[in-house]
């Protein structure tokens, strides 16, 4: 039996990367308006007559290498939702000082306070690290709580101008939604540029500036998406913005590789964190108010491990985690400048 990609797409929609390919999971105009079909590959359920086929299993939620960032201090921005609030943890677990940052107040101080009962070392600092004043602040918060900064994971993002603490309401959402270039508004270019882009430099501006007058080297890791590594239809804004977020990690490795500081990022596929539900919510929105993309971008939508999953899942917040505290540790003291796919082989084939 052979699978027509299409079909998939027409299906049941499970996406690949942050909502860029979740818009091709929706029936485009072009194509006939079939009823949506079950998800389903040649061995799902399991084909008995492919001996050994398995999933790989992701990396369990609390593992975690005990001290390795013992006595270091590691900054995490948007730590309140997602692949930041795990990553605080399992850095605190690991005996990092944490600072967490976010715009969503009450989930970031929570996560940050969950962490402290537990017994770990963490502060909070609210804001939008697309301002220069709250770069400076969450660094200034290291030095005054711990003394210094070692490690920065800069991992805020967002994928359409929607403020994340808002409820998604695509019929008083429209003009901050993903779009086409011809249909897109001023205000969904500005705020993913901003946050995604800028926020990215000011962030690592602050981090660096810090990390220099320190005189101890240090790592960074920014975060940035399969969509800085090729292009999605349907989201420009993103795409230009993480292509910018990759761009930024190699001039900064370029620069800082004489002092000691290391500056990687990940590129990862679909990952299950809200940002995902509320994207899957946004688009199922759109394309129940009658929106109909052009269809062609999304001819592509599952990782190879993806489509090796009887559920198709998209990978883990522990699995990307896994990569990021990596390249944040001395265990990958050979390694800078590098744009990784954390992709579960999405851009492979
Ligand atoms: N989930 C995916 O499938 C996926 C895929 C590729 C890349 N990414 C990237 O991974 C990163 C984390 O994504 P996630 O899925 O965990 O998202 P998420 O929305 O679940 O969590 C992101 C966190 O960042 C915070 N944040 C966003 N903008 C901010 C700002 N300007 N200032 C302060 N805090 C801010 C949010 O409030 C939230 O707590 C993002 O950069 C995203 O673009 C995600």
């Amino acid at each position: 039996m052979t699978v027509d990609r299409r079909d998939v797409i027409v299906g049941a929609g499970l996406a690949a990367a942050a909502g860029a390919t979740l818009a091709g999971a929706l029936p485009a105009a072009s194509q006939p308006q079939a009823a949506p079909q079950p998800y389903a590959l040649p061995w799902d359920p399991p084909d008995p007559g492919v001996p050994g086929r398995q999933s790989v299993v992701p990396v369990p939620e609390d593992f975690h290498n005990p001290g390795r960032f013992a006595g270091k201090t590691a900054l995490v921005t948007g730590c309140a939702r997602g692949m930041g609030q795990a990553a605080a943890r399992r850095l605190a677990r690991e005996g990092a000082n944490v600072v967490g940052v976010d715009w969503l107040e009450a989930e970031g101080k929570a996560v940050i306070d969950a962490i402290v009962a537990a017994g770990g070392k963490a502060v909070f600092v609210k804001g939008d690290i697309s301002e220069t004043a709250v770069c400076d602040a969450m660094v200034k918060a290291a030095v005054d709580s711990f003394g210094g900064l070692d490690c920065a994971l800069n991992n805020a993002g967002v994928m359409d101008a929607i403020f994340p603490g808002d409820v998604i309401d695509y019929g008083k959402q429209k003009g901050l939604v993903m779009s086409r270039i011809d249909e897109a508004t001023d205000d969904y270019w500005d705020v993913v540029m901003r946050v995604n882009a800028t926020g990215t430099f000011r962030s690592m501006r602050a981090e660096l500036r810090q990390m220099m007058a320190q005189g101890r080297g240090g790592a960074i890791v920014n975060v940035a998406s399969v969509a800085g590594l090729r292009g999605f239809g349907g989201t420009p804004s993103y795409v230009a913005s993480k292509h910018a977020v990759n761009g930024l990690t190699k001039n900064a490795a370029i620069d800082y590789a004489p002092f000691g500081i290391r500056v990687n990022s990940v590129c990862m596929g679909t990952t299950v964190t809200p940002m995902y539900e509320r994207a899957f919510t946004l688009l199922r929105q759109r394309a129940q108010a009658g929106y109909r993309d052009s269809g062609v971008g999304m001819a592509k939508i599952d990782s190879l491990l993806q489509m090796s999953n009887p559920k198709k899942a998209g990978s883990t917040a522990a699995e990307q985690v896994a990569v990021m505290l990596f390249l944040l540790s001395p265990e990958s003291s050979n390694l800078t400048g590098a744009n990784y796919a954390t992709d579960g082989g999405f851009t492979t084939y």
